[in-house]
């Protein structure tokens, strides 16, 4: 049978062991360095959105909410092409670009272009609206709506957090 350490007299500890001052201490600093790692970590994170917030790139195109899709001579009068990723259908009509939501009104399905019917449609209810994102059939209440495009040094600038007042339904398309 192996040798038990045998208890110092009157402490009935190992000798050898931490004392329980020592022991005390040890997970004390234990707690504290805890509570410092988490204060750090805390801290850090808020710096770190901080410095997401004010000190990223604002180069036009890249603000939040701008999209930059490219050049306006890369998009041909009466194109029209989708950013599913960025949520708007760019259309470019003989009166300019538009670029639409593509949130369906009714009850904010994911439209699509149909290029052999020039429309845009939606797979939940059937609704139709024009590349004006007018309502041409189905449920829809409104039109689509349209996010405010800039136009800069020949780039097309998307402002997804800017909504533009949509045209009346019915409005020609
Ligand atoms: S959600 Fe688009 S038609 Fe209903």
């Amino acid at each position: 049978m192996p040798e038990q350490p045998t208890p110092s007299p009157g402490t009935g500890r190992a000798p050898g062991a931490p004392s329980d001052a020592q022991a005390t201490l040890t997970r004390r600093r234990f707690v504290r360095l805890g509570w410092i790692t988490a204060v750090l970590v805390a801290v850090g994170g808020q710096l770190w959105v901080l410095l997401k917030l004010f000190v990223a790139p604002t180069t036009p195109g890249e603000e939040r909410g701008q999209v930059a899709v490219g050049r306006l001579d890369t998009f041909p009068i009466g194109s029209v092409q989708h950013f599913r990723k960025e949520r708007f259908i760019l259309a470019h009509r003989p009166t300019g670009v538009l670029a639409l939501s593509n949130e369906c009104t009714h009850q904010k399905c994911t439209v699509d272009y149909l290029p052999e019917r020039q429309v845009i449609f939606c797979p939940c209810h059937g609704a139709q609206f024009s590349t004006t994102g007018a309502v041409l059939a189905g449920p829809a209440p409104r039109p689509l709506e349209r996010f405010a495009i800039t136009v800069q040094d020949g780039q097309v600038v998307v402002d997804t957090t800017q909504r533009l007042t949509a045209p009346a339904p019915g409005a020609p398309g």
